[in-house]
């Protein structure tokens, strides 16, 4: 048995969307709060199965966590530095967050590594240099790795590639090391100045954070705080998408423009009309697609997490578009399925062409991971027919309430239990 999402397509949309907390903030700073003495309030939090593992995960460590709609209350006082080694672990990539803040909190910690979407090989061998860098030891026992430290002392690090986790778990674990901390080339992801936001409220010594270095004095303790999250910038990024292609008049709401600037100018070259008015987005769609080229970057350049949905996009524009993955050169398991529905994509080394415009016809395809979910949703509601997307666990990871957000536009959309 197994669940899955079946979506009517060629139904227009129309109306208003709010955007939801940011998941690949949240992911980070539910982690983050194990460093702190005192409970930590979070708002903004999605409801998303990422944050069920993570609660999980700070349960084992003896956190209380309460949730209550979108806030999530921390209270770390009495943890308790127990290996991690359930399969919640496996649930995210993001559980590898614990291994900054048990380091920089505890000077030890042991877990299982991490799980996540498959994108092609997911090394975290710049996380380990600079945890190293700061004077842990770092080994692995038991399928666990184990990374200890007598005292962190602060550094110069340079990091080869700026790696959001990388960033963001170096930071963790120099917060309250001994003396100064330079980390160069960091990643400059909104996420990352959120997780520095909130770190600082808890009395963190952070300064760069969104530029090519961060400069963290250490400090001796970090107290409880409230903290409400930023908006998601690649559900938001998804759902212009999804209007562009479906819309009649979709207004995105919640939206943080300045984070999506490199998406909503591919949208406008290829002819989407948008406005932007304070924190919403108005979509207009667009009469007729003309072709576009994207490479996909760090931030402030085009994010990778969208290249699969702007890839459907691409499928109705007139012309031969491209993707160059920069990032993740094989992210390209959405290609075979958008084909299954009679895309016309080929796919090459870290690249692929999209020839435009295709007709789509509905039929079953398998989300591969969680971006590439988004893409065949965006396929199934400008498809002729029915279409049946599995593996929906992929897509609850990282969008919340899709569904009823899709259907309060107007998108004809269900779930079903079937046997295959
Ligand atoms: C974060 O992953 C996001 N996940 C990803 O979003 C996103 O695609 C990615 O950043 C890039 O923007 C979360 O924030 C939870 P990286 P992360 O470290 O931190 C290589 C989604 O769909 N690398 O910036 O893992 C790595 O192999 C997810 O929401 C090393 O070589 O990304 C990759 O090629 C998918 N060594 C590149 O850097 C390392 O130690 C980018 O990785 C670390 C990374």
């Amino acid at each position: 048995m197994k669940e899955i999402i079946a979506i009517e397509g060629g139904h227009k949309l129309s109306g208003t969307v709010e955007i939801s907390g940011a998941k690949n903030a949240t992911v980070a700073l539910i982690p983050a709060v194990v460093l702190a003495d005192g409970p930590v309030n979070i708002y903004g939090v999605p409801n998303i199965s990422d944050v069920d593992a993570l609660k999980v995960l700070l349960e084992e460590l003896n956190c209380t966590v309460f949730r209550d709609g979108d806030t999530i209350k921390i209270d770390p006082s009495n943890l308790q530095n127990v290996p991690l080694v359930s399969p919640a672990v496996d649930k995210l990539r993001a559980s590898y967050y614990l291994m900054g803040s048990l380091l920089g909190k505890c000077k030890e910690v042991r877990m299982r590594m991490p799980g996540g979407c498959y994108l092609g090989p997911r090394p975290i061998d710049l996380h380990i240099k600079g945890f190293e860098a700061l004077g842990a030891k770092v080994s692995y026992e038991d399928d666990c790795i184990v990374i200890k430290a007598e005292k962190l002392v602060g550094t110069k690090i340079y990091l080869d590639f700026a790696s959001v986790g990388a960033t963001i778990n170096i930071i963790l674990a120099a917060v309250k090391a001994t003396g100064k901390t330079v980390i160069e080339n960091v990643a400059k992801e909104p996420e990352i100045i959120d997780v520095c936001n909130l770190l600082t409220k808890m009395g963190a010594n952070i300064r760069g954070a969104g530029t090519d270095t961060i400069t963290i004095e250490g400090v001796e303790k970090l107290q409880g705080c409230n903290h409400e999250i930023i908006p998601d910038r690649i559900e938001a990024g998804t759902f212009l998408i999804i209007a562009a292609a479906a819309g009649e008049r979709v207004v995105v709401q919640n939206v943080i423009p300045q984070h999506l600037e490199s998406l909503i100018s591919k949208l406008k070259e290829m002819g989407v009309v948008m406005e932007i008015i304070g924190d919403s987005i108005i979509v207009n769609g667009a009469s007729e697609m003309v072709s576009c080229d994207v490479r996909t970057q760090v931030y402030p350049g085009f994010a990778t997490d969208l290249q699969q949905p702007l890839t459907t996009l691409m499928t109705q524009a007139k012309g031969v578009s491209s993707v160059t993955e920069n990032i993740y050169p094989e992210r390209f398991g959405h290609c075979e399925q958008l084909a299954n529905m009679g895309a016309h994509i080929e796919v090459f080394d870290g690249a692929c062409k999209v020839y435009g415009p295709t007709k789509l016809t509905g039929t079953r395809v398998y989300a591969t991971d969680l971006r590439c979910g988004a893409a065949l949703i965006v396929a199934a509601l400008i498809s002729e027919g029915v279409s049946e997307i599995a593996n929906v666990y992929h897509i609850d990871r990282g969008y919340e309430n899709i569904d009823n957000k899709l259907i309060a536009l107007g998108a004809r959309i269900s779930r079903r239990i079937v046997e295959n």
